[in-house]
This record gives C-alpha cells, structure tokens and sequence, in this order.
C-alpha cells in the first residue's frame, strides 16, 4: 500500500499518523504532504522520520490512496488531480461533502453506499459523525422527525493556532488570534462562518450531512454551534423526536450494541460521556439517556467523542480500510 497524507504537518495530520499506524499501516509506503512552507521538514510515522513533500510531488508517486485533511482549498485544487491517476482520495474537508455525486462516509452506517467508481470520498464533519453514530440504529427503528442539537465544540477542530491561543491566552503571552475573541474563560456561540439565514456554517453541516448520511432527506434538523475552552473532544446535547415511539430500555440496547458507540450512563454514580474521557479514544459515548417529558415520541441524549479522532482521523483511516479491503 502507497498512503499519501495531504497535510501531515497539522493537528489532525500528527492524529491520522498515528491511527494509520494503529491500524496496521507503519509499513505501507507513506508520502506525507504538506504546504510548501514545510517541504523537506521531517514527520515522524511509525518510529521512521518521513521527509514532507509537495502536493504535487505526492500526486506523482501515484498513491493508492491519498488522505487530506488541510482544508477545502486544497482539497478542491488537489483531490481531483489525485483521482485522476488513479488514487482514491478521503477528502476530510467541506470541500466535496454537499456534491451528490461524492459519497459522504460514516463506514459504520453507509459504508454500501461506496463504489469501485469512487475516487474522492467525503469524510463528515467531526459533530455530525458523532450525532449520526447515536443516532442511526434509532433512525432505523423509530425514524427521525426532528433534532434539535447544541454542540460545545473543542478547539482543536480549528486546528494547532486554535489550542495556541488558549495557551498564550492562560500564559498571559498576547500572540496570533485565530478566532474573533479570547476563547479562554468564555465560549462563543460562532462555528465557521455566518451565512444569510443567521445560521452559521458548522450548523447548516448538521443538517445536510445528517441528512445525506442517513439517507433521509425529510429530517428536520436546528442546530447551535457553540465554541467551548476544551481539548478532549466535542460535547452535544441531543433532542430528537421520532415518528414511532421507543422504549427507554431497547433505546439503551440499541445503542449499546451499535458498533463504535459506547453506553456510558449511570447518573446514580455520576457515570456520563466527558470530554476528559473521550480524548484519544475511538468511540462515541453516549449518555444522559432520557425521554423529553414536555412532549411526546422525543428523546435526550449526551453524546461526546474526541473530534480528532471518531471525529476525523479514525473516521478517514476506517474509510481508507473499507476501499483497500473491497476495491484494491
Ligand atoms: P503546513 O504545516 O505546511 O501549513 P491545521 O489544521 O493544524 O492548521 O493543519 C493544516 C494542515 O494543512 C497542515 O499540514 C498544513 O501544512 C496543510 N496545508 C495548509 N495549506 C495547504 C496547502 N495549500 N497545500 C497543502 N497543504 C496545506
């Protein structure tokens, strides 16, 4: 196998190193590529240290399969010059996810939906993987209305300068700032960007992913976005109305055995998902577990998972499994 990683050099680049090697990819031929601002640096993979290449010099070494996390520029520039040599290209940028002709990936729940044909796949947003990994064996048993979802995001789904912040900010240092206010000792209710309806990007994603992942363009989806000073992982409180109503405990079952989700629910005991547990874990947990009592058919739910990893790395690298296993 020939791995060409587009943006190694990054925050989710250092974890999707890692989980590649976790999975069994330190002897691959890998290709870490990252702006030409860092060409000729060294990246470590696998107890080896790997010279970073251009875009371009990764696209020649015609990979099997070319990773890229390192925003939608490049994905859009890059990904379709890779896929014409012939490499399949996990995209975990916005740049390729609202395409209908790109399949948008959560292999846990629509990994079928791949082809043979596919040569750049969509990997979602880090806060839609989480939501549809809980929400999928209840979509398929009760059917999904309507969510309601407010999301406390960590900063580190914006990347190294993002935790720089916080850091100079704690240290008193005043230093490069990548968001519009101190992030320390506040939160933000802004993801992205703001588009005309009032919503902002990050939010519009919960409700088009959600959609195309679950196959089920009826859903009705509100979000709120909300930046939060963290680093383990993003937090969502979820509240969902289905059309048929649920049991509280096959709900718990169902959820227990959905692979990938972890049912960590126990108030007696102050058992519920944190960020300070999910952090550098795969899994998705899933908590606070209660039915909506104001109105009928709705549920609440907890979920968290470490954004880079379920959230992005792991996501990307389980797709890149699911290809190399079916159609290399
Ligand atoms: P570089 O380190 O050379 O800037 P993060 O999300 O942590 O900010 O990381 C972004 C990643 O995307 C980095 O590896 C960065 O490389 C890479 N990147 C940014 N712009 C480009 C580009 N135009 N071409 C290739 N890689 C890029």
């Amino acid at each position: 196998m020939k791995i060409a990683l587009v943006g190694a050099t990054g925050l989710v680049g250092g974890v999707m190193r890692k989980v590649l090697e976790e999975r069994g990819y330190g002897d691959c031929t890998f290709i870490p590529a990252a702006s030409a601002r860092s060409v000729g640096k060294e990246v470590e993979f696998a107890g080896k240290s790997y010279k970073v290449v251009s875009v371009e010099d990764a696209i020649e070494k015609r990979p099997d399969i070319a990773i890229f996390s390192a925003g939608s520029g490049p994905s859009l520039q890059y990904a379709p010059l890779f896929a014409a040599k012939g490499t399949v290209v996990v995209d975990n940028s916005s740049a390729w996810r609202s395409d209908p002709a790109k399949p948008l990936v959560v292999p846990e729940i629509n990994g079928d939906v791949i082809t043979a044909a596919d040569k750049i796949i969509a990997n979602p947003n880090c806060s839609t993987i989480q939501m549809v990994m809980a929400l999928a064996p209840l979509h398929k048993r009760y059917r999904i209305k309507r969510i309601v979802v407010s999301t406390y995001q960590s900063i580190t789904g914006t990347g190294m300068k993002a935790v720089q912040q916080l850091r100079d900010e704690r240290a008193g240092i005043s230093g490069d700032k990548v968001y519009p206010y101190q992030i320390d000792m506040n939160l933000f209710p802004h993801g992205g960007t703001f588009e005309p309806n009032g919503y902002t990007t990050e939010e519009m994603k919960l409700l088009n992913e959600t959609r195309k992942i679950l196959r089920d363009p009826d859903i009705a989806v509100t979000a709120t976005v909300v930046r939060v000073p963290v680093t383990g992982g993003h937090s969502e409180a979820v509240n969902v109305e289905f059309y048929e109503d649920f049991d509280l405990l096959e709900v718990r079952t169902l959820l227990a055995n959905m692979p990938g989700v972890v049912l960590q629910d126990d108030p007696a005991h102050n058992v519920y998902p944190m960020p300070l547990f999910a952090e550098g874990k795969d899994e998705v947990f899933v908590g606070r577990v209660r039915r909506d009592e104001s109105q009928p058919k709705t549920l609440n739910l907890w979920v968290v998972a470490d954004n880079l990893r379920k959230g992005a790395a792991t996501n990307a690298v389980q797709i890149a499994q699911w290809v190399e296993a079916r159609f290399l």
